[in-house]
């Protein structure tokens, strides 16, 4: 085991949180002392591969566990509601479910599952795993999609993970350009959906925030392909077939809807008016994760995340290139405006290793763990200076250390 491996394990055990019924990685112990979903299942992951998937399995089921009903797979779940900010105090009352957010973010849980499966062989795990995985991709395919586009929505940018990536700003209103106003947007325009019950059809007919995001819909793509190699596991070759089937169809419509034939990028379509949201993020770059993406398009892709004017820097790859009017590589205020995830590298470098672009991938992984050797753990990266930013001790960061 490596050094970085063994810190790893370290933060990883420090941010644990077990209790009656539950056990989960806090994201990070006093700013996200909560679960949330993508985070828990790059902990899953990233367990899972240092060599301990029976805490994976723990965290994923305790996701699993709160999805809601109908299948919405909660974007956070307060399990000690005494740790909830004053924010979330005030203006997370009005969840249907107490403790349960009635949003989502990419569904990464499926990839977690399969990671755990394919260490694991446990076809107790097997059958715990795939209702309600199933459940959940159901109720994006049937309640998110909206006319006629095969492609899943979001209705509020903490849907998407990337909280304040530019491409959304057009979306949220002059207020939001205010000190602080994005947050304030984001949480009255979750108190509107509220006022509809979240009910999505609703809330797709009031044309609020709806938007087809690049990154969401790759992840769902990733996610049905992980969730076709678990029915097949499960010797239900039907569901296997119609998931992978379901998978490339995706694929296609992110490649077919939010290609802008121009720069070959791939860019987010906002729903009410049907245009692609051309503001450039690693988000326009997250087809490089994709399996079915033909060669040219592919090194269109890899032509811009090699490009120093853009986004490969000293420590790539940065939210927002280099050469947007965006870029603030040392942002505090906003997220996912410049700095350097570690969790996006892990998506690109998984990619480029499937297409067969060794080097390049190695050299994000390289990165990274530069990033982490550094400054830590930290929840992203200053890309020209490798400085750390935002908390400390960041659960995901620990990516870097099986990538
Ligand atoms: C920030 C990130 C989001 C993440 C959350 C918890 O809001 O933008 O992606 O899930 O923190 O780490």
């Amino acid at each position: 085991m490596t050094s970085i491996q063994e810190k790893a394990i370290r933060l990883l055990d420090a941010n644990a949180k077990r209790g009656k019924g539950y056990y989960y990685t806090a994201p990070s112990r006093k700013k996200y002392p909560h679960q949330w979903s993508w985070d828990s299942s790059f902990h899953a992951i990233a367990n899972c591969h240092l060599g301990r998937p029976e805490l994976a399995k723990e965290e994923i089921l305790t996701l699993l566990g709160k999805m809601l009903p109908d299948g919405t797979l909660p974007h956070i779940i307060f399990h000690d509601h005494s740790l909830a900010s004053i924010s979330n105090r005030l203006f997370r009352f009005y969840w249907p479910y107490p403790s349960r957010s009635p949003l989502v973010q990419p569904p990464v849980v499926a990839l977690a599952a399969k990671e755990i499966w394919q260490q694991t062989e446990d076809k107790r795990f097997l059958k715990q795993v795939l209702p309600p995985l199933e459940l959940h991709f159901k109720w994006l395919a049937t309640r998110r999609r909206f006319r006629d586009s095969n492609l899943v929505s979001i209705f509020s940018p903490w849907e998407s993970g990337l909280d304040h990536k530019p491409a959304f700003d057009p979306m949220l209103g002059p207020f939001a350009k205010l000190p602080l106003g994005h947050y304030f947007v984001l949480y009255t325009s979750e108190m509107r959906m509220a006022r509809l019950k979240f009910d999505p059809e609703k809330i797709a007919n009031r044309g609020y925030f709806n938007v087809r995001e690049v990154l969401f819909n790759t992840v769902c793509a990733l996610g049905l392909e992980a969730l076709g190699t678990l029915f097949a596991a499960n010797d239900d070759h039907y569901k296997a077939d119609s998931c992978h089937s379901y998978s490339e169809t995706i694929s296609k419509a992110i490649l077919d809807e939010c290609h802008d034939a121009t720069s070959g990028l791939y860019y987010d379509i906002d729903v009410s008016t049907g245009n692609l949201l051309r503001d450039t993020s690693v988000s326009c770059l997250m087809p490089l994760a994709l399996t079915h993406i033909p060669k040219d398009d592919y090194e269109a892709l890899v032509d811009h995340l090699t490009n120093p004017d853009e986004f490969w820097l000293k420590y790539p790859v940065p939210s927002v290139p280099q050469n947007s009017r965006h870029f603030k590589p040392a942002s505090r205020t906003y997220l996912w405006r410049g700095p350097t995830w570690i969790n996006t590298n892990w998506f690109i470098a998984e990619g480029l290793r499937k297409h067969g672009y060794v080097e390049l991938a190695d050299a994000i992984s390289q990165a990274s763990r530069d990033l982490v050797e550094h400054s830590g753990f930290r929840e992203y990266y200053n890309p020209l200076t490798g400085e750390g930013g935002g908390v400390q001790d960041f659960g995901w960061s620990t990516l870097a250390a099986i990538m």
